[in-house]
Parts: C-alpha cells; sequence; structure tokens
C-alpha cells in the first residue's frame, strides 16, 4: 500500500465530521461527491442549501444529498454560533454585533463547529487566501495544548528507488506559515514536524534542524538561533532523535554525513528536515517538487487544536479530495 492508499484506509475507518465552508465553490463540492461516494468521511457542506442543491444537480452530483448543509443565512444558526465566538473574542474587544457578522463567515462557521463539537476538521481555501483561513482557525480553533506556532509541513513523496527519507518519504517543515522565527519557534515546527511525520507519514521521525553550518562550520546570529532551537526541542523531548545544526547534504548523504558530522544520530539519514525560515522552506519545497518529480502533499498545518487545512486556489478536484482525506488522517 502506498501513502495515499494507506490514508485512504485510515479515513475510510475513523469515518471523521469533515466541514466544508466553502459548500458552493464547484471543485469543493466535486470532491465532496467523492469523499461521500467512497464512503470516507461525513460531510458538512456551508453555503445557501438551494444554490448547494441546484450546483449539485446541474453536475450530477448524486451523493451530495448525504451531506449536512449549514446556512450561514440562517439567523438560527448565527443565534447559536455568535455566542460562542463572543466568549473566545470578547477580551480582545469583539462586541455582540461584531460577533453576529462574524460567525456568519463561512471560514469562522466552520471553525466554530468544531469549537462546539459537532465538527472534527475543517479544509477551506479553493477561494480564500491563506491568511483568511489561518486567522480563522488561530483565533477559533487555537493551539493544541503545549503549542504557541502554528506551522505547515510538507510531505514530500520521492520517486522510487530514492535513497532518500524513510519508506520514500520526507518532511519539510515550516513551508507554509511563520515568516520568520524565532529559535522558540522553529523549536515548536520540529517538535510538530516529528509529530507529521509520525501521524501522516507512519514513521518514526530522525529530525535534522537545518542550516547553511554544520557543527561549527561557520559563525554567524542565524546558525546560533538554530543551535539554541535545538537545544530547545532536545529539552522539550529528550526521547525524539534530533540534531543540527548541519546542512542539508550532511543531513541526507551518508558520504558526507561521515566527514561532516561523524557520530550524529540524524546526519546522514534524516527524514524530517526543518528550515531556519520560511523562505527557505518554501521556496525549497518548490524546487524539490519541480525539479525532482517529487509529490508534494500539503501543507499539513501543525499545532493547531483540531485539523484545518488550507488548499491553494488552484487546487483541483483531486487535489482537494486527497487533502480531505489526508486532513481525517490528522490527530
Ligand atoms: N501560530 C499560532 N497563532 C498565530 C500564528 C501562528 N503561526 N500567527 C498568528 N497567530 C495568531 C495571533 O497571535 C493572533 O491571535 P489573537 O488575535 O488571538 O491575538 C491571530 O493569529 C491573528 O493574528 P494576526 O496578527 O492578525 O495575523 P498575522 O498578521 O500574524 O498573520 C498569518 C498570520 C496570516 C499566518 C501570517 O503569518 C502569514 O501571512 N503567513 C504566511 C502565509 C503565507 O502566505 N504562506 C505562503 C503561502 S502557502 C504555500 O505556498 C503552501
Amino acid at each position: 500500500m502506498n501513502l495515499f492508499e494507506k490514508m485512504t484506509a485510515t479515513a475510510r475507518e475513523r469515518q471523521r465530521r469533515v466541514v466544508l465552508p466553502e459548500g458552493t465553490e464547484i471543485r469543493t463540492l466535486s470532491a465532496a461527491d467523492r469523499i461521500i461516494a467512497d464512503g470516507l468521511a461525513k460531510v458538512t457542506l456551508i453555503g445557501n442549501p438551494d444554490d448547494i442543491n441546484s450546483l449539485a444537480l446541474e453536475n450530477n452530483l448524486k451523493n451530495i444529498s448525504a451531506a449536512t448543509i449549514v446556512n450561514p443565512a440562517d439567523e438560527a444558526v448565527i443565534d447559536r454560533y455568535a455566542p460562542i465566538l463572543l466568549d473566545l473574542r470578547k477580551s480582545k474587544g469583539m462586541t455582540e454585533e461584531q460577533s453576529r457578522l462574524t460567525a456568519a463567515d463561512p471560514l469562522y462557521l466552520g471553525c466554530l463547529m468544531i469549537k462546539a463539537g459537532e465538527a472534527d476538521c475543517m479544509v477551506a481555501g479553493a477561494e480564500n487566501t491563506t491568511g483568511n483561513v489561518l486567522r480563522a482557525a488561530f483565533q477559533v480553533i487555537k493551539t493544541a495544548p503545549g503549542i504557541d506556532t502554528v506551522s505547515g509541513a510538507f510531505l514530500m513523496v520521492l520517486p522510487e528507488g530514492s535513497p532518500y527519507g524513510t519508506n520514500g518519504i520526507l518532511v519539510f517543515a515550516d513551508c507554509a506559515v511563520v515568516p520568520d522565527p524565532d529559535a522558540h519557534q522553529l523549536a515548536q515546527i520540529a517538535l510538530e514536524s516529528a509529530q507529521t511525520a509520525r501521524d501522516i507519514a507512519g514513521i518514526e521521525p530522525r529530525v535534522a534542524m537545518l542550516s547553511f553550518s554544520t557543527k561549527g562550520s561557520a559563525k554567524h546570529e542565524k546558525v546560533e538561533k538554530v543551535i539554541a532551537a535545538t537545544r530547545f526541542v532536545r529539552e522539550a523531548d529528550p526521547s525524539l532523535i534530533v540534531d543540527g545544526e548541519m546542512q542539508a547534504d550532511a543531513a541526507l548523504v551518508p558520504s558526507v554525513a561521515a566527514k561532516k558530522d561523524p557520530g550524529s544520530s540524524v546526519a546522514g539519514r534524516a527524514n524530517v528536515l526543518v528550515f531556519p525560515s520560511l523562505e527557505v522552506g518554501n521556496i525549497a519545497y518548490k524546487l524539490v517538487q519541480r525539479l525532482g518529480g517529487v509529490e508534494a502533499i500539503g501543507p499539513v498545518l501543525q499545532g493547531l487544536g483540531a485539523p484545518v487545512n488550507d488548499l491553494s486556489r488552484g487546487a483541483s478536484v483531486d487535489d482537494i479530495y486527497k487533502t480531505i482525506i489526508m486532513t481525517c488522517n490528522q490527530n
């Protein structure tokens, strides 16, 4: 079974309640139809029920009749969820009127359904920006206990026969969220990525904290940040296999590791790569994806109190279908 087949089997077993706030967006609706047809999750769509039903009819999406539809224009819906939002945001100055307006925003409504325990996870972003999806999740769902920084990882599925990673998979992070992490945030990104490696890829993490220096080969404040982050990770989870600072070749290639970092528990066999900034992580994953013919699954948002994932606005029906399955695999 490949990774996607494994994730599909897990989703079918778990029967997560997934909420899709962009219920009147045709690619999302088509993906929802496939998810229901394949019996992979219980789907809630947010949107005007007449619009959803006529779009389903026009496009012959017969399974949409099995989805739950929540109408954000329904006063009873707002009466139910706005007080939850007000409770969460009044310390930040939100008024009752603002809470009613914001609760009618499908992105917030989806997160509020999760907060109320009526859904398990959410996928959005086919027509909303990353920032808007993330902000709703940050404000309503918030971070998991002990975490204060959400980040985004990619599962890089390497071509068959590749000597790198474990079972042909490398986890890259942060590639999507934190523009300029400090040492504490970088440590959190590493801990979350280790969890993602276990939960989604089913691999035991060996985490490399990447830099342009390997064990003191260069001196710079940016190198110091990675060294401090590595120390914080070890303090937070002494059982995690982590090492740094190291360069990407030392992390991945045994012969380079033998020269630059002999004796490291990670060098030469890393399967989780933690980048020192979003610039590096975002550019690296796109270069590896395009130049290396590598499939990039994600971004997997990690560190939230419940699974929420963001789509690219260029996502295809298949991308949305796979993202829903992946989200149903997150804990
Ligand atoms: N983790 C947890 N909470 C966060 C994080 C984080 N990483 N970032 C912000 N927050 C919280 C804030 O503390 C704040 O909480 P509060 O309102 O309760 O005080 C709330 O989220 C909103 O914060 P803002 O200041 O309004 O949001 P900000 O301007 O910091 O924007 C955002 C956050 C949108 C995630 C920003 O960091 C961002 O744009 N990041 C880059 C996203 C991006 O464009 N990625 C590349 C594209 S994705 C791709 O290519 C795969």
